[in-house]
């Protein structure tokens, strides 16, 4: 990979202190499934991220030995602090699968995923399942605890109706020894549709001060801040970091970090390195075709804002092999220019 140079110059003057971990800021990378696997989770880190989640593992996969589950464990030299975040939907399952997962003792922190709407992980009783099972989701949690390591279920809003409210919720979890709940302002009916709750996440966060990280329409450096404000020790940047790679480094300018001036207004080039960088990164740990679908699917993020991208995203649309992506954008020859900030 082309080392390109750390967003932050320097150590961060003061830590951040969330969830069990000293942290050098509370920006972090959200888990997303299909997204946020090795090389990607290096590339954010590098970004800025101070710590970044895997995607949700199978502890059933795990336990199986399913090969393609245990890939997900992979950790690259160079990822900021990396929480894994398992699903089960019951103990006994998540016992087991986390038995597996910390075996290398490579993650700093273990997720439990409370909050997935897909039916498949539904009709395990695992994901937002757990939202309506709360006893057993407390009871998971106290069990994890005893690993050793800190404990982040992540949760979403408890609709009317659920059994416990978000507060009682996130008390329990936090009485069952969870060290942070990562909360997502929306309901699990909700998917990732319609506004987040900014308001419900912000009284948990006064309510359990310092144990609440949020989630949900985290698109600018002022969401996260707005977050921050609210008492929350850590957000978690998920689509608002694809859509906009730079938003790590710019919510670091905007809460008043120095920052690499490569990042705070990055040049057409740097983001044609930062691409290549990508591709580069993925192609080397699974292969060349996953490295062109990623690097495109990233390319209007990388570009985002800067005038006379769009050739470039389709010159590559039709490109299934990252040495023909790779050519593209290091040939391309259009004019790119900076947005104006
Ligand atoms: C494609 C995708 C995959 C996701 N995968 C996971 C996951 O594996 N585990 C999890 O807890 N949340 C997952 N999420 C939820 C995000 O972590 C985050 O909570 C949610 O997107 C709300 O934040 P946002 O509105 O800023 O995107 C996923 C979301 C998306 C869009």
């Amino acid at each position: 990979m082309t080392l390109f140079p750390p967003v932050s110059p320097s150590p961060p003057p003061v830590k951040t202190e969330a969830g069990g971990l000293t942290l050098d800021s509370p920006l972090l990378l959200a888990p997303l499934a299909g997204i946020t696997i090795p090389p990607l989770r290096l590339f954010f880190s590098r970004l800025g991220a101070a710590a970044v989640h895997t995607e949700m593992i199978s502890c059933s996969g795990l336990i199986r030995s399913n090969g393609k589950t245990d890939a997900m464990l992979d950790l690259l030299p160079g990822e900021a602090p990396a929480v894994v975040q398992l699903f089960a939907g019951d103990e006994d399952t998540l016992l087991r699968g986390a038995e597996r997962a910390l075996a290398g003792g490579v993650f700093k922190a273990v997720g439990i995923n409370m909050a997935c709407p897909m039916p498949k992980v539904l009709k395990k009783g695992a994901g937002a399942r757990l939202m309506e099972r709360p006893r057993i989701a407390f009871a998971m949690t106290a069990a994890l605890a005893r690993c050793g390591l800190p404990v982040w279920p992540k949760i979403r809003k408890c609709p009317p109706g659920y059994p416990l409210t978000t507060e009682e919720f996130c008390c329990g979890l936090l009485d069952a020894g969870a060290a942070m709940v990562c909360l997502h302002g929306r309901t699990p009916a909700q998917r990732y549709a319609g506004d987040a709750d900014r308001d419900v996440v912000a009284q948990m966060a006064v309510r359990f001060p310092g144990r609440i990280c949020a989630s949900g329409d985290v698109y600018t450096p002022g969401d996260a801040a707005g977050y921050l404000e609210k008492g929350c020790p850590a957000v978690l940047l998920a689509r608002g970091a694809v859509a906009d790679p730079f938003l790590f480094a710019r919510t670091l300018a905007f809460m008043g970090r120095s920052v690499h001036n490569k990042y705070a207004d990055p040049a057409p080039e740097f983001r044609k390195a930062l691409a290549v960088s990508l591709g580069g990164l993925v192609e080397e740990y699974m292969g060349s075709r996953a490295a062109a679908l990623f690097t495109k699917r990233m390319l209007p993020g990388i570009f985002k804002g800067v005038r006379g991208s769009g050739p470039l995203r389709r010159a590559v649309a039709d490109k299934t092999s990252w040495p023909c992506v790779r050519h593209e954008i290091e040939n391309f020859n259009g004019y790119l220019e900076r947005r104006e900030l």
